[in-house]
């Protein structure tokens, strides 16, 4: 079994990465960091560590207080919409360790991944449990409510079967299994960055929009803050998934495979957009009020992004007639003067900084009206 699987961590062929693929290549070996290649993923990855901030950047003695405050029902409404969140930022973190790095073979790519992975696991996830740890409730009862509770696990389903898939071919890569098909595991990458754009861009939007509704209406602040931190990281996120997926249909046969998937992916957004449906119904089941959103508002909000989202991909979108009925949300997408701005001022739309400018024209398109709320 060794002898199969040498070389996985440390490739000792003398690689020239200048000329390896971004997945699938000969191996990994040296982090060659000094080679200048793939300059958008570095400037990417140069960016994102530039907004770098930690979930100790924030206090959240005052959001205890409108805790205690508030409502059942608004309590409940920001506790669910916090769990499962949690539960996302979770995935998103694992899945890029366990799903993607091990099959990147180019230096600054797997750079980007390991500060996406650290940007979810130990900033995200790490700022819920500061936020819900500050809260007057029982951290432990909220937390483990995420794992027994079925509106937020049947939420994230579809896209996680993608990820567990891709985990089983990159094992039947490494362990050179006689059913291995090399083109079967593209279709399978494939879906699972489409998997990953929608996790990022889609699933996290309605309740981002709710976290920042309740700071529109002058309570619970810090959290509102924090979580606008977090949607600035994970729009650098989605930026990664738009560049990767454009660029690798650049090569026949990941097009190939792309375009096989193409029903699946389809499919993909849609469980996706109608699992978000279901959960907005959940979260408003008691007839909570906070201004500024609510069942109906959050739908059509999703469906808005969701065909932003879809258009940035390639996909045809489920839904053409939308509109932004959150246009408020516009100031929660640019960096301002919260907590760490200075090292943010340059970056109003630092998302446009970012993108390969090899993407298609309806990226830059969908890109303007997402940044715009328009
Ligand atoms: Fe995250
Ligand atoms: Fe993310």
């Amino acid at each position: 079994m060794r002898g199969l699987i040498m070389n996985q961590l440390f490739n000792k062929t003398n690689i020239d990465f200048s000329t390896e693929p971004l997945f699938l290549g000969t191996g990994r070996n040296i982090s060659r960091l000094d080679l200048n290649i793939e300059q958008h993923i570095q400037n990417q990855t140069k960016d994102a560590l530039g907004l770098m901030w930690f979930a100790t950047d924030f206090t959240y003695t005052e959001d205890a207080k409108d805790f205690e405050s508030m409502d059942d029902k608004l309590k409940n409404l920001f506790l669910k919409n916090l769990k499962f969140q949690t539960l996302l930022d979770s995935i998103a973190g694992r899945t890029v360790a366990e799903v993607f790095i091990p099959i990147t073979t180019n230096p600054q790519l797997e750079s980007w991944w390991f500060q996406h992975g650290f940007m979810e696991n130990n900033v995200h996830s790490e700022t819920y449990a500061e936020i819900v740890k500050a809260l007057p409730v029982n951290a432990k009862e909220i937390f483990d409510d995420i794992m027994i509770n079925d509106h937020i696990l049947s939420r994230a389903e579809a896209i996680v079967e993608k990820f567990e898939d891709t985990v089983i071919m990159n094992a039947k890569r490494l362990l050179k299994t006689d059913d291995y098909d090399l083109f079967e595991h593209k279709k399978s990458i494939a879906l699972s960055l489409y998997a990953l754009n929608a996790l990022e861009a889609v699933l996290f939007k309605s309740s981002f929009i709710t976290s920042f509704a309740f700071k529109e209406n002058g309570i619970m602040n810090s959290t509102g803050d924090a979580v606008k931190k977090i949607q600035l990281d994970e729009i650098g996120h989605y930026a990664m998934t738009v560049n990767l997926i454009n660029r690798l249909k650049s090569d026949p046969e990941w097009a190939a495979a792309f375009d096989a998937v193409k029903d699946e992916a389809r499919e993909l957004y849609k469980t996706a957009i109608e699992a978000d449906y279901k959960w907005i119904d959940y979260l408003f089941e008691e007839n909570v009020i906070l201004l500024g959103i609510g069942a109906d508002i959050l739908k059509q909000y999703v469906d808005y992004n969701a065909k932003i989202v879809m258009t940035s991909v390639g996909q045809e979108p489920l839904v053409y007639e939308t509109f932004n009925p959150c246009t408020w949300d516009k100031k929660y997408k640019k960096s301002s003067n919260v907590q760490t701005a200075m090292k943010e001022k340059n970056s109003a739309n630092y998302l446009l900084g970012k993108i390969n400018p090899d993407s298609p024209q309806e990226f830059w398109e969908s890109l303007s009206k997402y940044l715009t709320g328009e």
